[in-house]
C-alpha cells in the first residue's frame, strides 16, 4: 500500500477548514494523514474537533519561549518527531519566521479569504467590502519569508453583491476556502504541484 502523505495542521482558533479536511481524508479525497494538529491558543476549538478525531494534538504557547524562533524551534522538533512532509496553516494567525520557512521550504501552505495580492493580513474580507471590489475569493499558496506573498497554487472567486456584509462575504467566502484548501492539499499529496520562481505548475 501506497505510503500517506504525512500533514500537520496549525490553527489558532474555530477549526472549520481543519474540520474540511478531516471530512476530505475520511472520505478518501485526500490521500494523507493528518500526523498532528498544533494551536497557539489553548482553548481554540479546533483542538477540540481535532480529538473528537482521535487525532494527536499540542498546545504550543508562544509566551512560554524568549523568541519567536525558538517557539517555532519546538514547533519544528515535533513536526519532525512526526515525520510531517507538509505544514497546512488553517486560520494560523501568527507570522511565521524565515527561520520555520527555510526548516520546511516550499512544504508550507496557507489559505487566504481574499485573492491574493490584494487584502494580504487580517481582516482581508471587511478589507474587500470597503474597498467596494465587486469579487474577492479565496487563496492557497506556499509560505515564504513574507505576509501571504508566496507562490500561489489555487484561487477561486467569490462575487461580493451590493447587499453584503462583512458577515455574509466572510461566510461565503469561508464556504468555498473548505473546498479549495482539500484541492490543494489533495493536488500535493499526489505530486502535482511544481515551483517554479513565483509560478507553480499543476502538473497533469
Ligand atoms: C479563515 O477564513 C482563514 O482563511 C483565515 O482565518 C479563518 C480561519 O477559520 N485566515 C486568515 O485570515 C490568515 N491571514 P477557521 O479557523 O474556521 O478555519
Amino acid at each position: 500500500m501506497k505510503k500517506k502523505l504525512r500533514i500537520a495542521v496549525l490553527i489558532s482558533g474555530r477549526g472549520s477548514n481543519l474540520q474540511a479536511i478531516i471530512d476530505s481524508i475520511e472520505k478518501e479525497e485526500i490521500e494523507a494523514e493528518i500526523a498532528i494538529v498544533i494551536s497557539n491558543k489553548a482553548d481554540a476549538s479546533g483542538l477540540v474537533r481535532a480529538e473528537k478525531h482521535g487525532l494527536k494534538t499540542l498546545f504550543v504557547d508562544p509566551e512560554r519561549f524568549a523568541t519567536r524562533e525558538k517557539y517555532e524551534g519546538e514547533i519544528a522538533a515535533n513536526l519532525k518527531k512526526e515525520g510531517v512532509e507538509l505544514v497546512c496553516l488553517a486560520g494560523y494567525m501568527l507570522l511565521v519566521t524565515p527561520y520555520f520557512v527555510n526548516q520546511f521550504r516550499n512544504r508550507i501552505i496557507n489559505i487566504h479569504p481574499a485573492l491574493l495580492p490584494s487584502f494580504p493580513g487580517v481582516g482581508s474580507q471587511k478589507k474587500a467590502i470597503n474597498y467596494g471590489v465587486k469579487i474577492s475569493g479565496v487563496t492557497v499558496h506556499f509560505v515564504d519569508e513574507g505576509c501571504d506573498t508566496g507562490p500561489i497554487i489555487l484561487q477561486e472567486p467569490v462575487k461580493v453583491y451590493d447587499d453584503d456584509t462583512e458577515e455574509t462575504l466572510t461566510g461565503r467566502i469561508l464556504e468555498k476556502e473548505h473546498q479549495v484548501y482539500s484541492k490543494a492539499i489533495s493536488l500535493f499529496a499526489q505530486g502535482k504541484l511544481q515551483v517554479e520562481g513565483r509560478r507553480v505548475r499543476i502538473l497533469p
